[in-house]
């Protein structure tokens, strides 16, 4: 910047001359109008209206101009400026909204291509009926209690009253996890869970059981060395029979529908006393005097098995340190596999377990 002179005169001041401002700001504009992207134009702007354009620096030697020469030569240059920043804003706009019609152009779905949909999957009907199952319980006030598939044998039958000698023993077919002196099964069914709360908990006990347990079957249409069971233990003051059979109603009646009813038979289970196997009213024919004949699901019977049931012996309330002089309470245990090949009809159980998603998909809820 040259420094003030009074002697000083505009019109030879080359940058702040009328025709030099006038060309400079006519530079601009059409560098301006030229530039056809926002990346363009933040150079335009640098070169025409930065601190280092020509104009800036024209407008630095207004302050070395005699005081009578400032107002002229500052409203020539500040008119400029003015107009180069209004063009620059004006072309920022357009080319802005340029760039997104470009963009909106080129990122246009059209939803209505075809695709290839990829199946990712369905729920096992398994799962399905082990959630809802818990859901039913839960409901009730229920809780989910687990145990592992590797289980100890002492859990899996001396707790269940089922004693090394117990001719019981040998009705469940077990394997045996090596070497046999660790004394661990893979868990023959879900009961040892009922022994790993009550030792676990303070009565009043309400807990669902739902899990995979083995046995040493061979895999055909009807047995797998692999199945599923719901367990469940009911342990508080009074619990009677009678509150046994209200929850399997109950449950009966959550899956199957109003006017389901179970009805019990006399059996045997080393861990409960009395013991009853549990049938469910057939839920195709109802027993229905004139559809009961014909009936595939029930085979005539009006009824179809579900599982064991009884009030808990109190052998294994002691087992598992609960005071049988206090507490009472039901146990139940229920087929999972089964339930469900005789409610869909599948005449394989190992559809269950082949893992062919044409199997799973029509059982509703995908992933
Ligand atoms: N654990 C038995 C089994 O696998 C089923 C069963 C029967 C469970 C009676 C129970 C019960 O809790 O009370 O065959």
């Amino acid at each position: 910047m040259s420094a003030p002179n009074s002697s000083y005169d505009p019109v030879e001041v080359t940058p702040l001359r009328a025709d030099e401002v006038e060309r400079m700001r006519d530079e601009a504009l059409s560098a301006i109008a030229a530039a056809h992207t926002l990346e363009e134009l933040k150079q335009v702007r640098i070169d025409h209206a930065g601190d280092r354009s020509p104009m800036a620096l024209a407008n630095r030697e207004i302050g070395a101009l005699p005081p009578q020469a400032r107002k002229e030569a500052g409203q020539r240059v500040g008119q400029a400026r003015g107009a180069i920043n209004h063009a620059l804003a004006a072309r920022t706009t357009e080319v802005e909204s340029a760039e997104e019609e470009v963009a909106l152009a080129s990122e246009t779905v059209d939803v209505t291509l075809p695709w290839d949909v990829e199946a990712v999957g369905a729920r096992h009907p398994l799962t399905t009926i082990q959630e809802h199952v818990a859901d039913i319980f839960v409901a009730m006030g229920w809780e989910v209690a687990e145990g592992p598939e590797v289980e100890a044998e002492w859990l899996n039958f001396d707790a269940l009253n089922l004693g090394p000698d117990h001719p019981a023993r040998t009705m469940q077919d077990t394997f045996w996890v090596t070497p046999e002196s660790a004394a661990m099964v893979l868990r023959t069914h879900t009961s040892p869970v009922q022994a790993r709360t009550m030792l676990t908990r303070e009565p009043p006990i309400y807990v669902i059981c739902p899990g995979r347990v083995y046995r040493t079957d061979e895999l055909d249409a009807t047995h797998s060395p692999v199945f599923h069971q719901v367990e469940g233990l009911a342990i508080d003051k009074g619990l009677s029979m009678a509150h046994l059979k209200g929850t399997l109603d109950h449950f009966a009646q959550a899956i199957y529908g109003d006017g389901m009813t179970t009805r019990f038979r006399p059996s045997y289970f080393p861990f409960t006393e009395p013991s009853a196997e549990m049938d469910l009213l057939c839920y195709v024919c109802h027993n229905e005097p004139d559809a009961v004949a014909e009936c595939r699901t029930c085979k005539g019977e009006g009824w179809v098995e579900w599982g064991g049931c009884g009030v808990v012996n109190p052998r294994v309330l002691i087992a598992c340190g609960v005071d049988p002089d206090v507490y009472s309470g039901f146990a139940f245990g229920i087929g999972l596999d089964r339930t469900i090949t005789s409610r869909y009809d599948i005449a394989d159980l190992r559809d269950l377990f082949d893992g062919d998603i044409r199997f799973t998909e029509p059982f509703g809820v995908e992933l």
